[in-house]
This record gives structure tokens, sequence and C-alpha cells, in this order.
């Protein structure tokens, strides 16, 4: 893939090299919140990517003899330890993926972790406990970061997906070391960031999933980079209120109490409509297109569980006749689908985060399923995010045909939506 290093470069992250990690002792801030399963007694680990997603930087480390320090959050532990959410079961994966032994520390500050570490010899790895069974992790206390800090020569951050986060462990540490960017910190910034700097065009941004609030501020603010934004799924039904089509029983996601700025998140879509309403993209050239391409038609049920299903088609004569049925979108219908392939088709970056509609029912998944083979099949850069993406890909099988696959949820919308991540500016300051 195309690497556009403007952004980093102007943020002046340095990536962790063999030179740089030789014969010192690394911590690794990895993000190793992982979904776990507990069975008979025995927890383990039930999606493991975003372990082998570090595994390049840790065998950077012990190949260059340093010693391997791997720091992480588990869940959401209330400030005390919890055995539900101890990362020994990920240091037992790591230990498998690795091919080689991992040490564990039952905590990862105080006496007995400071003997770890002294007893750690070069090319060990060692994992310590959840950094979240202390409360200076979250509240970023100065003593806690100090104290991680003094196991290590130098910090390097290899959790891009917890970089939102202003926590001890991401933006305390750095401060009292010399701090880096791991290799896969480094590819989903760069990865992300070429969607914001120098997308190739025509830029086509896919949006779905039934939430719309995590997504708002990042499809705003990509909204004014992207060439088309094709909107499916949820979300789509707060576009088609806006247009004045009737959505039936349709979900539309309500604004989350305390937020007063906004009264729904129909009035977001309006106004993503009208700013862009004099926007056009050229469809095969010559063919106008509004910029924001909510569904033309959907399919729709009583319930997600129906297999009794209808295709509704918006904008014809028959639509009146339709109206007051109490059905739900469920999801794209095939004319939609259609246009959202041939856009896929013939794009130059892809950005795809969401379903097109409830993809786990058979009844419901040929939207996401065409969308999701179009993206695979496009010449484009393809750049994909968010859980259910994820889970609808590999439902499809089509893992391993995309461009990036970021692992990174809520930060990666963050940076999006154009923020500079605290876990990110933090090691620019350090330089
Ligand atoms: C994630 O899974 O998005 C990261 O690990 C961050 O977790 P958090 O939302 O609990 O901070």
């Amino acid at each position: 893939m195309k690497k556009y290093d403007s952004i980093l470069s102007s943020m002046a992250i340095q990536q962790l090299t063999p030179d740089i990690a030789r014969e010192k002792t690394v911590i690794i801030r990895t993000d190793f919140n992982v979904p776990l399963t507990h069975k008979a007694g025995k927890t383990t680990v039930a999606d493991d990517r975003r372990i082998g997603n570090a595994l390049q930087t840790i065998q950077t480390v012990i190949e260059a003899k340093g010693k391997a320090i791997i720091i992480s959050h588990l869940g959401r532990p209330k400030n005390k330890p919890d055995d539900k959410l101890s990362l020994r079961p990920v240091a037992e994966k790591l230990e498998r993926l690795l091919d080689k032994p991992v040490k564990f520390a039952s905590d990862c500050v105080g006496e007995v972790t400071e003997n770890s570490v002294a007893q750690l010899q070069p090319g060990e790895v060692l994992v310590l406990e959840n950094l979240r069974f202390h409360e200076g992790e979250k509240k970023n206390h100065v003593g806690f970061a100090k104290q991680l800090a003094a196991h290590a020569d130098i910090y390097v951050n290899e959790a891009f997906s917890t970089a939102h986060r202003s926590h001890a462990s991401i933006v305390g540490i750095p401060k009292y070391l010399p701090s880096y960017a791991g290799l896969d910190f480094i590819k989903e910034v760069e990865s992300l960031a070429q969607l914001m700097e120098k997308p190739k065009r025509p830029f086509v941004m896919v949006i779905g999933g039934a939430k719309i609030s995590d997504k708002v501020a990042a499809v705003e603010h990509l909204t004014k980079i992207a060439d088309v934004v094709l909107v499916g799924g949820g979300v789509a039904n707060n576009f088609l209120k806006a247009d004045g089509i009737d959505i039936e029983k349709s979900y539309v996601q309500d604004v989350p109490a305390g937020e007063k700025k906004l009264s729904s998140y129909i009035e977001v879509a309006d106004d993503l409509i009208q700013q862009t309403r004099h926007e056009r993209m050229l469809k095969d050239g010559y063919i106008p297109l509004p910029k924001i391409i909510y569904p033309i038609d959907v399919i729709a049920a009583h319930s997600p569980e129906s297999t009794k299903t209808k295709t509704i088609e918006f904008f014809t004569q028959d639509y009146t006749e339709y109206k007051g049925n109490g059905d739900m979108f469920l999801d794209i219908g095939p004319q939609t689908t259609r246009l959202f392939r041939e856009l896929i088709l013939q794009a130059g970056t892809v950005f795809w985060n969401g379903p097109m509609g409830v993809f786990e029912q058979d009844a419901f998944a040929t939207g996401t399923r065409e969308v999701a083979q179009a993206v695979a099949k496009t010449t484009a850069v393809t750049i994909l995010g968010g859980g259910d993406t994820l889970s609808a890909i590999k439902n499809f099988g089509l893992e391993g045909r995309f461009d990036h696959v970021s692992a990174a949820g809520g930060a990666a919308l963050e940076f999006l939506s154009g923020k500079v991540l605290p876990g990110v500016k933090v090691l620019k300051a350090k330089k």
C-alpha cells in the first residue's frame, strides 16, 4: 500500500527499530483487551487478533536481545483484582503464538513485579497483570506511571486502539522514558491518516451499522473529504427520515441523555444533507450523483426474525401505498446494492465501517455480503473498521482481502474525526 508519511512526519512519531531496542529493557503497552471464553473453570482467548498484531514488535525486541515487558488492560474491572479479567490466559496464548516461554507477574507494580523484572534475561518476555486492577491507571496517577516506567529503559506504545485514553500507561509513562511507536501502531496511523490526507480518488466512504452515536464525528469530518458517502444499515434510517420518508418501526438511535446540544441524530443527518446539497459526484464520468447517498430501496419485514420480507422502493408512485404497515427496514434493497457496488468498484479509496443490514439473518444479509464482496474485489485502497464489519467479513469468508483492517474501534473513529489522540500526541511531545 502506498504510504503517506507527511502526517506521520508532522507528528514526529518515531518507530521502534532493532537498534533502538538493542539490549534494552522495553516496556510495551499492548491492547490485549481480547474477548475471553470461560468454560468448565478454564478461561481461554476467543479471538487472538490483537495479540497477533503485537507479535512483530515483541519479536523485534527479543531478537535485538532486549527484554520485553508487556503491559495491557483487559476489560473494565473496578480498580481491584478480578480473576475473570486476569491477563494470565492471554500470556499463555502469547506463549503459543511466539512459540517461546512467556513469564507472568501477578501484578504490574510492587515488589513481586520488581523481582520478576530483575530476573528477566535478554530475549525473554514478561507479561504483567491487568493495569486496570489499579485505579492509578485510569486516573493517570503520577506515582503509578513512575512505578511502571521504573521497570524499563524505553517505552513502546503498540496499542493504537487505546490511544484515545489519557491513562497512565498511555500518557503517563512517556513522560519518564524515551518513547516510540510499535510497528502496528504506525500501520494503523498511516492507514487512517491516508484517508484524511491524500486519498486516491474517488474516495468512497461506506457507513452502516445500527448505531450512529459513536460515528457521528468521524462521518461529519470524512464527509468533507470523501467524494461520495454511501449510507446503509440503521444509520440510513436517520437520513431517510430527514428526507421525509416514513421509516415505520425502523430503528433510530436516541441521543444519549446528557447530550444537550442535539435533539436527534435525524437532525445530524439533515444537516449533512443540507451542507452537501450542491456537491455532486460524477458516476461513469457524466452521471451526477448527490454526495450522500442513502437507500433508494430497502428490504423490510415485521421483525429481524421474520422471513416474510418485502422490497420497498422509495421515490416511486407505488411507494405511497406502502405507508402504515409497521415494518422495519432491515437491509438495503437490490437497486441500492447495485449502485453501491458500482461506486465501490470505480473507487480509488474505500473506507467501510458498519454493515448494511441485519447480516446475521440470511434474509437480510445480501446487502452487506454484496458490499463486502465489492470492497474485496475493487482495485481501490480498502480500509475497514468496526467490530460488526469484521464479523461480517469473517462470516462471508473474505478475511485477508483488504489493505487494512483496523483493530481500533473508538480510537480509530476519534482519529478520523480529526482529533489528535492523547496517546499519539504524547509520543510526539517526547521528541
Ligand atoms: C477497545 O477495546 O476499544 C480498547 O481496548 C479500549 O477499551 P476501553 O473502551 O475499555 O478503554
